[in-house]
């Protein structure tokens, strides 16, 4: 199997990820935060530890200010539903995932104004079109680090001054640059940054989270035991309490430690190069398929290593059936969970065939996947 499937969830994982689930598992498998006991101490301690290299990793100055959730989606439902309020305006774009596209629905119904600034036909957003959208009752900028159908890296930096100076939280959803890009949440001014643990930081499923910057206040998503004050029917105050009630995944947590601790000692720029070398040879090899469309920007230096293409007015699904059963790569076709994106493309009934590259393809692989897209070109002619 050749697996471009890595936007979705990443495949494989570092191998020191499942010896590190398996050890909490064998050994650490009491409640952390709950119990005085020591492994119930011990299964805390790995939790923390995931915060601390989390922290290192986003330049997080206190670890607990980071709160684990399921997924990206959990954190950014938290992010918005616990920020946003009735008469507040938001400022996103056109090239968001349903994971921000959905909860500001459900929030526009709420009384919360919604914009949605239209991205180019690559899928950036410029800073002008986004400045030009401010009113009074302006609240939050939300923005998807990369988009996860064209690849298109967004200004954050330049996006983040503006917002802090216009006294806006700015949310960041770093699903696709988590671990391949360098996020400084201090230099690109970032007040809630939500990651997935399972796709490019290459922890399990089940894993991701939220950090909020401090001074930042949300509604949590839920209340519950939390191991503290538990004789106050209030739910406390402090960080990370406020928003993790309930038993955490202390198993999915520790790998996600693992995999994060092996990015570290790695380096991103490291990881960054490989996959910037697989996208290009990719983008290199589509100049010559015949019939082939590519989307985005096709430059590396301006995208993340996913590649969205389609052949003429074919279905995306038929030409991804076609890659898994008959070439055995594993890729992903349709909207991606992101229709705004694909309106922008022009590719809403279309879809696309989305590949994505992660740290552990090779250049056999990206070969083998150019091989069988010359050989459904020439099927499909
Ligand atoms: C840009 C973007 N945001 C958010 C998500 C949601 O991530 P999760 O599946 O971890 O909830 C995805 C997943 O594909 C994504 O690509």
């Amino acid at each position: 199997l050749i697996y471009l499937d890595n936007a979705a969830t990443s495949w494989p994982k570092p191998s020191v990820v499942w010896p590190a689930m398996d050890h909490c598992f064998h050994h650490l498998g009491a409640n952390p935060g709950r119990s005085g006991h020591q492994m119930a101490l011990d299964a805390g301690r790995i939790i923390y530890e995931t915060r601390e290299l989390l922290a290192k990793l986003f330049h997080i100055n206190n670890p607990l200010q980071i709160i684990f959730t399921l997924n990206a989606t959990e954190a950014l439902n938290l992010a918005l539903k616990g920020l946003l309020k009735p008469g507040d305006h938001v400022i996103t774009s056109s090239m968001e995932h349903n994971s921000v596209t959905r909860p500001l629905h459900v929030l526009s119904h709420r009384g919360v104004e919604v914009t949605k600034v239209k991205a180019s036909i690559e899928g950036f957003i410029k800073v002008e079109d986004v400045v030009s959208q401010l009113k009074e009752n302006t609240k939050a900028l939300v923005i998807t680090h990369a988009s996860n159908v064209t690849g298109a890296l967004m200004p954050i930096e330049e996006l983040g001054q503006w917002a802090r100076a216009k006294g806006l939280k700015f949310i960041v959803d770093a699903a696709q640059t988590a671990g391949v890009y360098e996020i400084d949440v201090e230099k690109m001014k970032i007040d809630l940054l939500a990651f997935p643990g399972h796709k490019s930081l290459y922890g399990p499923q089940g894993t991701g989270g939220l950090y909020i910057r401090e001074g930042v206040v949300l509604d949590p998503l839920k209340e519950g035991g939390t191991g503290s004050n538990s004789e106050d029917p209030v739910q406390p105050d402090v960080l990370p309490d406020r928003y993790e009630s309930g038993t955490p995944n202390t198993i999915g947590i520790a790998g996600l430690g693992a995999a994060v601790k092996y990015i570290l000692d790695e380096g991103l720029e490291k990881i960054r190069e490989h996959e910037e070398k697989l996208t290009k040879r990719f983008l290199q090899g589509l100049e010559f398929i015949p019939g082939i469309k590519v989307y985005g920007p096709r430059d590396v230096t301006k995208q993340a290593p996913v590649v969205s293409v389609n052949f003429g007015d074919h279905d995306s699904s038929e030409v991804g059936f076609i890659l898994d059963r008959v070439f055995n790569i594993a890729c992903r076709t349709g909207l991606h969970c992101a229709p705004d994106a694909h309106s922008t493309l022009g590719t809403l009934g279309q879809g696309t065939v989305r590949f994505s590259f992660s740290y552990f393809n090779t250049e056999q692989d990206i070969d083998k996947a150019l091989e069988s897209l010359q050989r459904i070109s020439q099927e499909l002619k």
